[in-house]
């Protein structure tokens, strides 16, 4: 990737303004990638590029009518449900997606909530998921298909780990399953290059001229995207030949494979812990914990062995309104230095965390399972003797090192 793109820094046109659309022939390379998944055909002009798919996110939300809504799913990566939410000035409309199923979406509870909040003009997907890691069936993706036809919406599929998939899970894009619905599909190479850098995302439109709102909606974002002038050039000038490169697929398959053995690990560690919802990761590289209901408490806690760390959770920890899954990952980082993100800050009321999979070496990886599963039994379990603690805590001869031998020797054991 450095070669190729090393090279097209020296050339001239690298450094341009592009189409606002963008560079013709890249769009033209990536209309026939997906004229071979035997759905709608596309061309070019069905495709916009954006500087990264987070700004298409916020664009795609943005020019949305003033009072049509899309539901979001919940949890989701918070572009989406705060993109649409900063533009309709109200609280996302959501459908679950539901831990005890894979984290599949309730495709009832969807079909219902579209059909009691008439304003819902569109449903966004993430496939494969961010944060959960899940990766969803055809059967799945032709449901959410079948509840748009039938109350006329479209569909927006965020799809940038598309070829991040694993652990023999089958998925397919949506463009091999809209059939005639109105559809954008959202992609990018932030995920499958390591190249987030770049800010290039591109937007896939399908079925534009099968409804005329929809038409006028996509032509909406071409105009704004005038405005702006174009997205970055530069990378669009790699994508082909970094995609078409012969050592891409070999690339993609060591992660896959290593993504694969590092869900079974996590999946491993983390089932035996009562008290917690935990799924194997079938596609991207993130694990969702979920703490069962009413498990978290203001009074667990884990023991910090350095006395201003401790005193940091703990003054962080008393603001007003703490969620109680943030509570938990301050405690998580300070006793055991590992970093996680509270479930509560992806548009869910569900208390718990996400991590990645994206540690390379496999013996700090375990070890960091190891330490997470000890460290939510101690955390769950701290509740129950928390003035056994306190009173530790006050003690003149209390020993600070306690905690972490404790959480070693059970880790080793
Ligand atoms: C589901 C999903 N969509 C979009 C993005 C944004 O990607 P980009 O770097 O292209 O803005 C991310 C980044 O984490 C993501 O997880």
């Amino acid at each position: 990737m450095k070669e190729i793109i090393s090279k097209l820094a020296m050339e001239d046109c690298s450094y341009s303004y592009c189409p606002s659309k963008g560079l013709l022939e890249t769009r033209e390379f990536l209309a026939a990638r997906n004229n071979t998944n035997g759905g709608p055909h596309i061309s070019a002009e069905d495709i916009i590029f954006f500087n990264g798919l987070g700004d298409a996110i916020t664009k795609v939300y943005g020019l949305l009518r003033s009072t049509a809504r899309v539901i979001t799913p919940s949890p989701t990566y918070t572009t989406h449900s705060s993109a649409e939410a900063a533009h309709a000035g109200m609280r996302p409309i959501c459908y679950p997606l539901n831990p005890r199923n894979n984290w599949y979406p309730d495709l009832e509870e969807l079909r219902n909530r579209v059909k009691y909040n008439p304003a819902v003009s569109g449903i966004p997907l993430v496939n494969p998921d961010n944060p959960t890691g899940a990766v969803y069936p055809v059967t799945v993706l032709k449901e959410i298909v079948a509840i748009a036809e039938d109350f006329d919406l479209f569909i927006i599929a965020d799809e940038i780990y598309q070829n991040i998939v694993y652990n023999h899970h089958e998925t397919k894009p949506l463009s091999a399953v809209i059939g005639e619905v109105p559809g954008i599909s959202m992609k990018g190479i932030s995920k499958e290059l390591p190249w987030p850098g770049s800010r290039c995302g591109w937007i896939e439109v399908y079925n534009s001229q099968k409804d005329p709102h929809f038409a006028k909606y996509v032509e909406s974002i071409v105009n704004a995207k005038m405005v702006e002038v174009c997205s970055t050039t530069l990378p669009q000038k790699a994508i082909p030949q970094v995609l078409l490169h012969p050592e891409l697929e070999s690339f993609l398959d060591g992660r896959r494979r290593r993504y694969e053995r590092f869900s079974e690990i996590a999946y491993n560690s983390l089932k035996e812990v009562d008290g917690i919802i935990t799924n194997r990761t079938n596609g991207a590289f993130y694990v969702t914990v979920v703490f069962e209901k009413d498990r978290l408490n203001p009074q667990q806690h884990l023991q910090i062995a350095n006395k201003d760390v401790q005193s940091l959770v703990e003054k962080l920890c008393a603001a007003p309104g703490m969620e109680p899954d943030k509570r938990f990952v301050y405690y998580l980082i300070g006793a055991a230095g590992l970093c996680v993100v509270p479930l509560s800050s992806f548009n869910t009321d569900l208390q718990g965390f996400r991590f990645t999979l994206l540690e390379q070496n496999e013996l700090k990886f375990r070890k960091a399972m190891e330490t997470l599963a000890a460290s939510m039994k101690e955390y769950l379990e701290s509740a129950h003797t928390t003035e056994a603690h306190r009173k530790r805590a006050e003690s003149p001869v209390a020993d600070p090192e306690h905690g972490r031998r404790e959480r070693s020797r059970r880790a080793q054991s």
